[in-house]
């Protein structure tokens, strides 16, 4: 099959498909035919491994252990293993895989993989878990449940789907920082407010917030602190200059009214169903930027390192026809 494979860290030129060995199911997998998969921020930050080098304890030290690239999927299931019960050939499914820009996947069916929302194309539904799931996981510690919360860097894979999630299941009343491009995208999710970050700086506005989450760990504890409530929460995805956040996090809690936290985003096989029910209610919608081809990966991985986009990068991998069989042309196993 082909996949995307790097058997070195570096720049997204270390990226290249290659005709791998088909992944065959255990007793308790399924093997997924893939459609469409995405390259996320941690892949690409993966691949070069530079930022935190100590990810490479989990990744490999010198050279990355697992080479197949990429995390999220959408497709069919082709094959499931005797251990399988609920799901069966022929299901539509999404989820999180490590190795998804392949042609097929084999994934545990107790691990992140749902049945695909109806609506949704694969490209859209590959679209989801990364960012749904993430922000989901960094914002429930918090309870965010009613609050005022403002998100930064709004219009991201975290962000779009942090928008959608505090405004639609957590009833919050959100305010949205993104840039100007963005704007009327970020208010359509549900936020009640959006500044835009290239015109006004909300530390300045006087507003204050129970929570403010910053999606993209670009704004600091400090200079957000003000715009806190007492006994507000800071919550950001980042670990910050010099990996500060932890440290910070541990001071707040015994000093001061206001608190930081580092947001540690999982995925969770019972959230992505959960935002699967979301979708089917409308009430969440993947943001998707560019879509490519699997051979352009490294142009995909190249503007995902921009850390320009807006929402989520997608990859055809094959083609779906009416059947759901590969299409004309599409790239059929080896
Ligand atoms: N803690 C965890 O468990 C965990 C897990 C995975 C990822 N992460 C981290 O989460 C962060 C966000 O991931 P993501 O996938 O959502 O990223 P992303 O989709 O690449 O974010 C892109 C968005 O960031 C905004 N942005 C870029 N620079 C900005 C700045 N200086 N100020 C404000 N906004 C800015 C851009 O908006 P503009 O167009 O306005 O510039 C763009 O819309 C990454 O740093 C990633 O490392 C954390």
């Amino acid at each position: 099959m082909r996949a995307v494979v790097h058997d070195r860290y570096g720049p997204p030129e270390v990226l290249r498909v290659a005709e791998v060995e088909r992944p065959v199911p255990k007793d308790d997998e399924v093997l997924v035919r893939v459609h469409a998969s995405t390259v996320t921020r941690g892949d690409a930050m993966a691949v070069r491994s530079v930022e935190y080098r100590f990810s490479r304890l989990v990744t490999g030290i010198r050279r990355p252990r697992r080479t197949i690239f990429g995390s999220e999927f959408a497709g069919r299931v082709e094959e499931v293993g005797a251990a399988v019960t609920e799901l069966r050939v022929g299901d539509e499914v999404f989820g999180v895989e490590r190795g998804a820009n392949a042609e097929y996947v084999a994934v545990r069916e107790s691990g992140v993989i749902a049945q695909k929302p109806t609506a949704l194309t694969y490209e859209e539904a590959a679209a989801v878990p990364d960012g749904s799931l993430l922000a989901l996981t960094m914002l429930r510690p918090v309870s965010p449940d009613g609050k005022r919360v403002l998100v930064h860097g709004a219009a991201g894979s975290i962000g779009t789907g942090a928008v959608q999630l505090l405004a639609n299941h957590f009833q919050a009343e959100v305010t949205a920082v993104c840039d100007t491009k963005d704007v009327a995208l970020v208010r359509s999710l549900g936020a009640r407010e959006v500044v835009d970050r290239l015109r006004d700086d909300f530390t300045k506005a006087g507003t204050t917030y129970d929570v403010i989450f910053d999606a993209v760990g670009k704004h600091s504890f400090r200079r957000c602190r003000r715009s806190l409530k007492p006994g507000g929460i800071y919550v950001t995805a980042d670990l910050g200059f010099m990996y500060h956040v932890p440290l910070l996090a541990l001071v707040t809690r015994f000093a001061g009214s206001r608190r930081a936290r580092l947001g540690i985003g999982r995925y969770r096989k019972e959230d992505l169903r959960l935002v699967r029910e979301f979708i089917e209610a409308g009430r969440y919608r993947p943001v998707i930027d560019r879509t490519f081809a699997l051979d352009e990966v490294v142009a995909a991985t190249r503007y995902v390192e921009t850390g320009q986009k807006t929402g989520n990068v997608v990859l055809r991998v094959c083609e779906a026809v009416p059947g759901g069989q590969p299409g004309p042309g599409a790239n059929l196993p080896v």
